[in-house]
């Protein structure tokens, strides 16, 4: 028990895993080295290359830090997949084609998950079996209760395949209560909102000093909420306003007598860090080629090939952060993207990013609204509102609950690392709880 159960937050984009020191309460975050720093945050994302070993190829393959690096180093062609997360609730994407091998998206999450698991037993130096592990309320796809049951479900067969025998779920946002209350020294009802790279997820419950030492009941849980429109979306809008025109989105092509637009797919696929990933198969590949033979913009779509072709993913998902974190704390930022024969420059305003936004902010607004109204709570009982997760930086976000609860009524902090932490806490309540035969109920 306790030792070897590690909290895990598998993020769709960066991932953390940590271990609560008995009941004292004090957590350890497993710690990474990248670009000679220290970070609590392992970059989700996973890179693939062919390599030679005892005169036989291997696909071997490099996640985090150490994925970023071999790719950015990398000599051979590989490939970069990120946003693995998002792809669970999917029936139709199973699998992917590498080097002409099929990999199922479970192994290739299986890949980050073991890799994090290997530090995490270094660092803490101990056998690693058994997690607590986040979930979203509703994993990114997910249209009905049986795609995200499904999702579950794969992202179970994931942990095991790293190696871990046993995985309980729980919701993210419930996690980063548990952090959050671990903060407090009175009782609070609060509304906790967690903003990633996927999903933005909701929490309204009742948590405190008092409540921990009654014993947390189902009722302490009022309701939770979540939507698959995070940073990723967000960075949709940018990648469609400021990167795709100059990849020959909204350019037309000759088809035998007529002029049609360039095929709108690609792009939409160009905005998502998950398809993206995925679209250097042979067939898009061979469809980009024919486009660019008809097209009236033909260095367009040659750029636009060369960044699929080169997995340029990694580096525009850097760019793109990049402009989108400095819009959080200026009012305009500049983008650049250089790589080989592709220069993109451009400046972005925040006001203009803002009304990008508008549709996405609009539905984490309903989605705020419908969990306070399904819970019957009036704003006004809510006493304190934590704002987590990378996403809660963008002053467009916060601001949703600014207006509604009042800047005095709003903490925030963490970002990176509550959920995870808020795991490593459930992780040694429940071990305890098993100890002393006592129940605790699941959220
Ligand atoms: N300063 C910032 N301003 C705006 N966005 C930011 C900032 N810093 C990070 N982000 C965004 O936050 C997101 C990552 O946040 P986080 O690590 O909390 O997500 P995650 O846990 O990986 O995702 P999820 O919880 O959805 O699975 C990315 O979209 C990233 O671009
Ligand atoms: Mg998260």
């Amino acid at each position: 028990m306790s030792s070897h159960t590690v909290g895990v937050d598998f993020g769709t984009t960066n991932s953390s895993i940590a271990r609560c020191m008995g009941r004292s309460g004090a957590v350890e975050l497993a710690r990474f080295r990248q670009f000679g720093e220290i970070t609590e945050s392992w970059r989700s994302l996973l890179y693939l290359e062919h390599i030679r070993e005892h005169g036989k190829i291997r696909l071997a393959s490099w996640s985090g830090p150490e994925g970023i690096e071999r790719y950015l180093s990398r000599e051979a062609p590989g490939r970069l997949v990120q946003s693995l997360k998002s792809f669970l609730s999917s029936r139709t994407l199973q699998s992917t084609e590498i080097f002409g091998r099929r990999l199922k998206i479970e192994d290739l999450i299986a890949r980050i998950l073991g890799d994090l698991r290997e530090q995490a037993e270094r660092q803490f130096g101990v056998p690693i079996t058994s997690a607590v592990a986040g979930r979203p309320v509703r994993f990114v796809g997910a249209e009905t209760d049986a795609d995200d049951l499904y999702a579950e479900a794969r992202l179970r067969a994931a942990f095991q395949l790293a190696g871990f025998e046993t995985v309980e779920f729980v919701p993210e946002p419930v996690a980063a209560a548990h952090y959050y209350e671990s903060t407090l020294e009175r009782d609070e009802l609060i509304l906790i909102g967690d903003f990633g790279g996927g999903t933005s997820d909701f929490s309204l419950i009742r948590v405190g000093p008092t409540i921990r030492r009654r014993g947390r009941t189902s009722e302490d849980l009022l309701g939770n909420a979540g939507i698959g429109i995070a940073g990723d979306a967000f960075d949709a809008r940018i990648v469609r306003h400021l990167v795709s025109p100059h990849l020959g989105a909204g350019t037309t092509m000759r088809s035998v007598d007529k002029i049609l637009p360039v095929p709108g797919w690609v792009y939409a696929k160009l905005e998502r860090w998950h398809h993206l990933s995925l679209l250097k198969a042979k067939d898009t590949m061979d469809l980009l080629r024919s486009v660019k033979g008809q097209a009236l913009e033909p260095a367009k779509i040659e750029t636009l090939i060369q960044l699929v072709n080169e997995d340029l993913g990694y580096r525009l998902h850097q760019a793109v952060q990049k402009t989108k974190s400095q819009l959080s704390i200026a009012a305009v930022a500049p983008f650049r993207f250089s790589d080989g024969a592709i220069e993109i420059n451009a400046v972005a305003q925040r006001s203009c990013f803002e009304s990008w936004i508008a549709e996405e902010l609009a539905a984490i607004e309903g989605c705020v609204d419908s969990l306070l109204g399904n819970a019957n709570v009036d704003s006004a009982a809510v006493n304190m509102v934590f704002l987590t997760g990378g996403t809660s930086f963008v002053p467009a976000v916060r601001r949703i609950f600014e207006r509604r609860f009042g800047a005095d009524r709003i903490r925030a902090g963490s970002e990176f690392t509550s959920v995870a932490r808020g795991l490593a806490l459930m992780a040694i309540d429940r071990s305890a709880a098993s100890c002393e035969s006592s129940t605790f109920h699941r959220g």
